[in-house]
């Protein structure tokens, strides 16, 4: 049985003042006509039933998550009481599925990504569920850098390539997850290295083994939660538990140090739409390059990314390579250069309340 877990408890801190606490990046409609995690789920819709899809977030986002997926069973919804990074949100949901699914190979993907090729995506998951199945390793998808970003897990892909459906798989030589600049240029001058893209596709046994060999901490409150669950606990009465895991990343606590992995480089039109910029990439551009929405008057302007969030007229006139974002409460002005250090703006504010 396949099944997928979407993780959604990131704050979307440098969409902010768009994305906000109450309602981050993954539920905004930031390209289409849906949100973001609306849009994840649909993909994977084409692959499997909505019972088979889980999405694992904050307390904060339960309601939201209810309201923008009403067809998605309210078991489905497997709530932390607070974040703590993805190797504690994974291991207490892949219990959870575990449980309803026994032996099932799950994909865990990130709520806030854009894919533009669907159907390829969707080969490209049906070809890691064959390995992962067959090879019993952790699959990873792998996306060409273009630029030495240093936000991203690299990928090293060894020469060993093997071909499934048609497609390239590569055993995976290492991973690192967020270099250092001059290491990430290295990476992509090499060519042999890919960008982590956040979706992991592994046998409910494979990371239950690997939290046991790399994250025995986690391991160990595992089985006490599975004590737990076993004995008909609900979600509320486990939360204790999950709070006594460390707070870490699956990229740094299990990725850099499993060594059986796979890559699959991937051509579907890829981004995590990390910051404002994104749109750069992902959004049309008028002649000038703006990308601009809602009521937006604008003259002399070039390469901005202008929006009005509620009707109110924005007017620019003779700017460069800037953010205009104004919302009902807020208004931001930035340059696109700082837009990745949105969160020292989020820190002030917080100082100063
Ligand atoms: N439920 C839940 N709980 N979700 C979480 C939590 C948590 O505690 N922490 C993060 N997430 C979700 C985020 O909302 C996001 O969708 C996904 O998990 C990945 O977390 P990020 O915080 O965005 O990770 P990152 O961007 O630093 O790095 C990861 O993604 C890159 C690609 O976008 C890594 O996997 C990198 O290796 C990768 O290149
Ligand atoms: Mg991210």
């Amino acid at each position: 049985m396949i099944t997928s877990l979407i993780m959604a408890g990131g704050k979307g801190e440098r969409f902010w003042p768009k994305s906000r606490t109450n309602l981050p990046k993954q539920f905004l409609n930031i390209s289409g006509n849906k949100s973001m995690i609306q849009q994840a789920v649909a993909r994977l819709e084409k692959l499997m039933s909505i019972e088979q899809i889980f999405v694992v977030t904050n307390e904060l986002y339960a309601e939201l998550i209810r309201a923008q997926i009403p067809h998605l069973p309210i078991d489905n919804i497997i709530i932390e009481p607070s974040g703590r990074n993805t190797a504690p949100c994974i291991a207490l949901s892949s219990l959870y599925i575990e449980k309803r699914y026994p032996d099932n190979t799950m994909i865990v993907l990130p709520s806030d990504h854009i894919i533009k090729n669907e159907s390829e995506f969707v080969e490209i998951l049906r070809t890691a569920t064959t390995v992962a199945e067959r090879d019993g390793s952790i699959v990873t998808l792998g996306i060409s850098p273009s630029y030495p970003e240093t936000g991203y897990g690299y990928i090293e892909s060894s020469k060993e390539v093997q071909i499934v459906n048609g497609m390239e798989v590569h055993q995976v030589r290492c991973f690192v997850e967020k270099p250092n600049v001059i290491t990430a240029e290295g990476y992509l001058n090499a060519g042999n290295y890919y960008w982590n893209s956040g979706i992991f596709i592994w046998k409910s046994a494979t990371i239950l083994h690997s939290f046991e060999a790399y994250m025995p901490e986690i391991y160990r409150v595992m089985q006490d939660i599975k004590v737990k669950m076993d004995a008909g606990l609900l979600q509320e009465d486990i939360h204790s538990e999950f709070l006594r895991m460390p707070e870490e990343s699956i990229d740094y606590g299990i990725m850099e140090k499993a060594n059986n992995i796979h890559v699959i480089p991937c051509k579907f039109g890829w981004d995590d739409v990390g910051s404002w910029t994104a749109l750069d990439r992902i959004s049309e551009r008028d002649e000038f390059g703006n990308v601009i929405k809602g009521n937006i008057l604008n003259i002399d302007t070039k390469r901005c990314i202008i929006e009005s969030n509620n009707g109110k007229l924005v007017a620019t006139l003779g700017i460069e390579d800037l953010i205009v974002v104004d919302t009902d409460d807020v208004t931001l002005i930035c340059s696109k250069e700082k837009a990745q250090e949105m969160k020292l703006l989020l820190k002030e504010l917080r100082i100063q309340k």
